[in-house]
């Protein structure tokens, strides 16, 4: 029989590199989208050498529309079906809304916005001919709440968790499963690339991006709308559901007022 095949975007690094290791320790052949070709190919050698993995490797600027169109197309092509899409590739920006770069906003909501929502679209009919697979969306903790001190972020998550769910629903009985993911704190490149200075975020807060991605593909087998890995960010994230929206909101901009100090 054929191997399942995953397309992951952002697997050059961080939890996306861990989502490549952990569907190729579990039987997937991989296609693997980044900018970064050096470190894809890379990547491919060292699963090809661990596990036998075939990957193919994908170099998309996905903020570029030619770009996403090629990685769309690859993930509508039929004679070589995707059994699972991962939608990783994400960044941060920091700082207050009013002082950030309009530009590097945008971008934002080209990547963690508009790509993964034209992927998700790209992916579903031969998921959905074959009434097998799925898409996990990586969303955040930052989904729960407004995030004062990077809110366009906080904003993109929140639209990627509530599509995804929205779209699980629609997909209830199809065969077909779309998971949205919420980290926490994970240790990867992610803090380095948005400024953020996370030396003061205490040790038990943080998770491995492996832990991360062995959570998030336990729920995904089990057909869960949502995979919140760790007690601790649950817990977090059932508080923020219980409390009023304002009170989070009013906690979480204390919190950022209490680290510009
Ligand atoms: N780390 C955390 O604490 C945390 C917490 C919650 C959620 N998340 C989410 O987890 C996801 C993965 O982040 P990470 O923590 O693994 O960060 P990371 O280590 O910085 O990895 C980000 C990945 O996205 C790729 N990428 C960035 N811009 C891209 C673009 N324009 N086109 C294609 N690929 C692009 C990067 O590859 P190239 O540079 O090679 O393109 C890289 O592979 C993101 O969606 C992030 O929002 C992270």
């Amino acid at each position: 029989m054929a191997r399942p095949i995953a397309l992951i975007t952002g697997a050059s690094a961080g939890i996306g590199n861990a989502f490549a290791h952990g569907l190729a320790r579990r039987g997937y052949d991989l296609v693997v989208v980044a900018r970064d070709t050096a470190r894809l190919e890379a990547l491919a050698k060292e699963v090809e050498a661990a596990h036998g993995t075939s990957t193919e490797v994908l170099t998309a600027d996905l903020c570029d529309s030619k770009q996403l169109a090629v990685v769309e197309a690859r993930l509508a092509d039929a004679e070589h079906p995707i059994e699972l899409l991962v939608n990783n590739a994400g960044f941060g920006t920091m700082g207050h809304f009013k002082d950030l770069p309009i530009d590097g906003e945008a971008q934002e909501i080209a990547l963690n916005v508009v790509a993964l929502t034209r992927l998700t679209h790209a992916a579903l009919p031969n998921m959905l001919e074959r009434r097998t697979g799925g898409v996990i969306n990586v969303a955040s903790m930052a989904a729960f709440q407004p995030t004062p001190g990077n809110a366009t972020y906080g904003a993109t998550k929140a639209f990627v968790s509530s599509l995804s769910q929205g779209i699980h629903e629609e997909l209830r009985g199809t065969g077909v499963n779309c998971m949205s993911l919420c980290p926490g704190f994970t240790r990867t490149e992610f803090q380095q690339r948005a400024g953020i200075d996370s030396s003061d975020v205490p040790n038990f807060l943080w998770q491995d991006a492996s832990t991360v991605v062995d959570s998030a593909l336990k729920s995904f087998e089990k057909g869960k709308a949502m995979c919140v890995p760790g007690p601790l960010n649950r817990a977090t994230a059932g508080f923020s559901a219980t409390v009023p929206s304002g009170v989070s909101r009013r906690i979480a901009g204390a919190i950022v007022k209490r680290s510009e100090k």
